[in-house]
């Protein structure tokens, strides 16, 4: 659980002070889904790098778990960059010259103690992630010979190698056209339904925030719920699932059983 409580940021370039977030407060669960919307220079990447342990100059508290980010060291805070974060960026930053699986296997680099393995180890742990990713197929391609929403696969599958609880996602399907910029969303939801990790994504495209279970918007230096009545993505379904429930429970027999089932799994996929 990550629990953010009054931060204040304000940047400092010379004598020119730029106040961007006063009083943020967010509490964001273990296994939830969260966008995070706002006017472009609202300080959406400014939360995401502090809560990601990219930036601890800021004041206020970031907790993660019951520990205080301001509290760890810097190699606490390392570790908990590179074993319990995953972090997407809007432009893929991949390495041109290595294959895709080389680009995946790069967290292993930073690796330390019982984390370091092989460079053999590395790349089948690379291959097992861009499985995760559906591009077994191109663990030996060049990045350059990839789609824009394979490359963001790609990355995607790199800040999976550690097996993450957390991913912070910054604009990631800003440099993508809206159909693979679904597919993206599509895997996130995968990601946070199947394997329960945490999702937390800034965009500004309505109908990215829309995929997720819940907006939080940043406003005016602060974080608001978004109270958003077009919910398009969790309540049809979860309607949905509970008429099929209902319709099961009128029935009789087999047919409940397999209706109910049914319904369920409407309802989990719904909730995610
Ligand atoms: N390193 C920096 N130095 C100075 N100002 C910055 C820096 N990074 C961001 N800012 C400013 O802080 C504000 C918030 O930026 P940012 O968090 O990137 O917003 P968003 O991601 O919502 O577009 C903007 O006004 C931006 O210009
Ligand atoms: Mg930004």
């Amino acid at each position: 659980m990550i629990r953010v409580r009054g931060m204040h940021k304000s940047y400092r370039t010379g004598k020119l002070v730029t106040p961007v977030l006063h009083g943020v407060d967010l509490e964001i669960e273990d296994g939830e889904m969260v966008s995070i919307v706002g006017p472009s220079g609202s300080g959406k990447s400014t939360l995401l790098h502090a809560i990601g342990g990219l930036d601890r100059d800021y004041e206020g508290t970031i907790e993660v778990d019951g520990r205080d980010l301001h509290a760890m060291n810097d190699v606490e805070l390392s570790a908990y960059r590179n074993r319990h974060v995953g972090f997407v960026f809007q432009t893929f930053n991949l390495l041109q010259h290595q294959t895709c699986a080389e680009n995946v296997a790069l967290p292993s680099l930073f690796a330390r103690g019982k984390q370091v393995m092989s460079h053999g180890q590395a790349l089948e742990r690379a291959r097992e992630v861009l499985a995760r990713v559906d591009l077994s197929d191109k663990v030996d391609a060049a990045p350059t010979t990839l789609s824009g929403g394979q490359r963001q696969r790609v990355a995607i599958a790199r800040a999976l190698f550690n097996e993450p609880q957390l991913m912070l996602c910054d604009e990631p399907t800003g440099n993508l056209d809206s159909a693979m910029g679904a597919a993206i969303m599509d895997l996130f939801c995968r990601l946070n339904r199947e394997d329960g990790i945490t999702v937390v994504i800034v965009t500004h495209d309505p109908r990215i925030a829309s995929a997720t279970h819940r907006r939080v918007r940043v406003q005016d230096g602060r974080v608001l719920e978004d109270e958003g009545d077009d919910d398009l993505a969790a309540t049809p379904r979860a309607e949905a699932a509970g008429e099929a429930k209902a319709e099961a429970s009128a029935d009789g027999g087999d047919e409940r059983a397999e209706g109910t089932a049914e319904a369920d799994d409407e309802e989990r996929r719904a909730e995610g």
